[in-house]
């Protein structure tokens, strides 16, 4: 018989936050409150629009204590029990920064840049900092919860969210996100990780029924939270709108208890998304604590299940109690003061460094970057004029300005051509004008489109081409929540845009001149097709509001560029596995409609691409991206030497370690990227699969860091859905390192002598319809 070493799912249970004294205490209150209490405990105190300045018609606000905070608790002040307060999101505190009646104040909050940049990092410390910035600020604006980080997988590049979420790696998502929870914990706020679960498209995202096979959930969708959840013990964890295999995500037991409590031992509470599912006494029933914002329908709701037996007191108590244990750590309990003065200041230091440290290099020929000093700019496209500092919806930030690339320049003290800036100035102006005014409803269901770039004659550039020593043409893109991305103009360059870079391009070449591209958008690009036309192109994602310093930090060499791809830029949108299947299908003929007038239109949507997301597949379908996952050029280069294995064969884990050196000339720093491939035969697998990284100090010329990587059972071992365990095969594994997934060229082996359980889990969340599911054709 075969040997296997068993770690049960639920062994991994986490040491609470949820001390004995706090369940004992909120036992106690609970077991003093009356059935109404609690019934209206376990709903949120209703919901306000953007801007509105009175209470919701049916829906119902007790009070303001943070104006634009998108949720509140209900209070019971005969037991000490105050209001909660929860706030977005994930790009800052996202708060009114105007309040009615008080002209002497103002309350912006910091933009920091947008998760794809955070991720783009892989530096771990860096987000624990800026986690904990987010965090103050939140504290001082008298906050409790924050609903970030945003964690969700980034499956498809128009995905309409995937600026607020961190990767398609789940290993980046999960350590990224446990950085943040870590950092904003720290200084005594909560968190709430969200959208729990494969909230991966904003198309119909109320309805929509997403297929998953169990493994794809395991490896892929739920993997980033179970390392959140385990690793840095979030307060909150917050449902998601859609439904898995049939069952809303905040009506699922199997998600929300068997997997999230029972596996991971999770022990704060879970919320809804705004007005997410549709039972509310089902949601409770799952373990779904708290319905989000909250509606007197669901108060009438449970109080009819409870008296009906359908909702047992035992199970609204369980949910009542663990909103009480979550509470009386919050501030609002302890009675914390607030000052309402964060240090904005400071804030946007840390902001303006992260924002340098996540941008990506993407291409650099003959050393087109960075910028010569003195150098006079001929700095074209709207967005460097007006830069997006982030994206729209819920993760967007009220945030007292916008640091352009223009103005970055200027403080860097390069010379811009002024007819230029002149000629943007008077357009976007014009073309501002022009737009729509819509309320944030019509704005959230259909946005306006950018402004175009504007028409520019190629004498024009010709003529800068003359006077100016290089070009930057600044591309931006903007998305947001409730609506996907489009191809057209949006994931591919407009004609507009093409024209102008042909020209630009054209122009400044015939004089030896060089072009760099900048790109500032939320998510992944077309790039194939133009690329050739740049000498530079430089990722600046959104990158918050301090972004012009920090794209001029990175053009003018002040930082030295260190972001890696966490997500991969595919030749084409054709390439982007199950790209014929995203968004899904909508059966519009049984829609209904929602609040605020919208549309609920019935969906499904069927993830066929299985487990092979992003790179996983690229690598094992032998598809060549145009930029991998984790692909980012330096000023400097870096060598990887010594190679190192604490042992040829695995016993319970095996530490690798590697010596990055310094080998070019500018001080820098290197991201290093543990590959594992498994064994062959047996279950299907990716190629490779990324298991660790680190990052390196600032490397000076020269200097050497030695870096160590551990790897556990965990690491070696996939979802066998049969078994509904973990498991790794026996075999030869192969490590593979390097500073990308295309470039982890260092490798060594080790050997796994018997096969090995690592966790053993409950059969959960199955598929209730067969999938045709996408596998290599040799079975690797
Ligand atoms: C979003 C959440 C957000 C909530 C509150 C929802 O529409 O999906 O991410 O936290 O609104 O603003």
């Amino acid at each position: 018989m075969k040997k296997y070493i068993v770690i049960f799912c639920s062994l991994f249970s986490t040491m609470g936050y949820a001390q004995t004294d706090h369940i004992e205490k909120a036992k106690a209150l609970a077991s003093r409150m009356t059935l109404e209490e609690k019934v209206n405990l376990v709903r949120g105190q209703g919901f306000k629009m953007p801007g509105q300045q009175s209470a919701g018609a049916n829906i119902g606000v007790t009070k303001d204590k943070v104006p634009g905070a998108a949720g509140i608790t209900y209070a019971i002040p005969r037991l000490g029990i105050p209001t909660l307060v929860l706030a977005d999101g994930p790009a800052g505190v996202r708060i009114d920064p105007v309040r009615n009646g008080d002209a002497s104040k103002t309350y912006y909050a910091t933009a920091f840049p947008i998760g794809s940049l955070l991720a783009s990092t892989w530096d771990t410390e860096l987000i624990e900092k800026l986690g904990a910035a987010f965090g103050s600020e939140a504290r001082d604006y008298g906050i409790d919860i924050l609903l970030a980080p945003a964690m969700n997988l980034q499956r498809n590049p128009l995905g309409g969210r995937n600026f607020e979420y961190y990767s398609e790696d789940p290993l980046v998502s999960g350590r990224i996100a446990a950085a943040m929870v870590n950092g904003i914990q720290s200084r005594g706020v909560g968190t709430s990780i969200k959208h729990f679960a494969a909230n991966n498209q904003e198309f119909n995202r109320m309805t929509v029924n997403e297929h998953i096979s169990e493994r794809a959930l395991r490896e892929l969708y739920l993997k980033g939270f179970e390392i959140a959840v385990k690793t840095a013990r979030p307060w909150t964890v917050m449902s998601s709108y859609n439904k898995i295999n049939g069952t809303y995500a905040s009506e699922s037991y199997d998600l929300l208890t068997t997997v999230l409590r029972k596996e991971w031992g999770f022990e704060g509470l879970v919320m809804t998304d705004w007005f997410g599912g549709q039972d509310a006494a089902a949601q409770m029933k799952a373990g779904n604590d708290l319905l989000m914002p909250g509606t007197p329908d669901q108060t009438q709701a449970l109080l009819a299940a409870v008296k009906n037996g359908s909702l047992p007191m035992k199970v609204l108590d369980e949910n009542v109690v663990r909103i009480l244990q979550v509470l009386l750590q919050a501030p609002s309990f302890k009675k914390l003061p607030y000052s309402d003065a964060p240090d904005l200041k400071a804030h946007a230091a840390i902001s303006r460094a992260a924002a340098a440290d996540g941008m990506v290099l993407l291409k650099n020929e003959q050393a087109a970057l960075p910028l010569t000093s003195g150098n006079t700019v001929a700095l074209f496209g709207n967005a460097a004029y007006s830069l997006i500092a982030g994206g729209t919806g819920s993760g967007d930030v009220n945030k007292a300005y916008t640091v352009s690339l223009h103005e970055g320049l200027q403080r860097a003290r390069y010379k811009t051509d002024q007819a230029l800036q002149d000629l943007y100035s008077a357009y976007i102006k014009t073309e501002s004008a022009k737009r729509p005014k819509k309320s944030f409803i019509e704005e959230f269901i259909n946005p306006t489109p950018p402004i175009p770039e504007p028409e520019m004659d190629a004498a024009l550039i010709a003529a800068k081409a003359a006077t100016c020593d290089i070009a930057v043409l600044t591309i931006g893109r903007q998305a947001g929540e409730n609506n996907d991305r489009h191809i057209e103009g949006d994931f591919d360059l407009s004609p507009g845009e093409r024209l102008l870079l042909k020209n630009i391009a054209a122009a400044f070449h015939a004089r030896n001149k060089k072009v760099v591209v900048v790109l500032n958008t939320g998510g992944v690009m077309e790039t194939a097709s133009w690329s050739a036309d740049a000498d530079a192109l430089l990722l600046a994602w959104q990158p918050g509001q301090e972004g012009g310093n920090a794209i001029a930090d990175i053009l003018s060499g002040a930082v030295n560029p260190s972001g890696k791809l966490a997500v991969s830029f595919p030749v084409r949108y054709a390439d982007v596995p199950g790209a014929n299947g995203f968004p899904g299908r909508a059966f519009p003929e049984q829609s209904r409609t929602g609040l605020f007038g919208m549309k609920l239109i019935p969906a499904e949507a069927d993830y066929e691409e299985d487990i092979y997301v992003g790179y996983r597949y690229y690598q094992t379908f032998g598809i060549k991206p145009a930029y991998a996952f984790g692909f980012g050029l330096s000023y400097t280069s870096f060598s990887f030497t010594r190679l190192e294995l604490s042992s040829e064969t695995f016993d319970k884990e095996i530490t690798v370690s590697v010596t990055v050196t310094n080998t070019g000339k500018a001080a820098g720093r290197e991201v290093v990227q543990l590959y594992l491939a498994a064994p062959a035969g047996g279950m299907n697998k990716p190629r490779s699969e990324l298991k660790a990284f680190a990052k390196t100090r600032l490397l000076q010329p020269g200097e050497t860091q030695i870096l160590q990587l551990v790897l556990d059972a965990g690491s070696l071992a996939s979802f066998d859905e049969k078994r509904s365990a973990w498991v790794a095969a026996a075999g030869t594994y192969e490590v593979k390192l390097g500073n990308a997934s295309d470039a982890a060229t260092l490798s060594r082996q080790f050997r796994l002598p018997a096969a090995l359980v690592a966790a053993q889990c409950t059969p959960v969340l199955t598929p209730s319809k067969p999938l045709n599911l996408l596998k290599p054709a040799n079975n690797r």
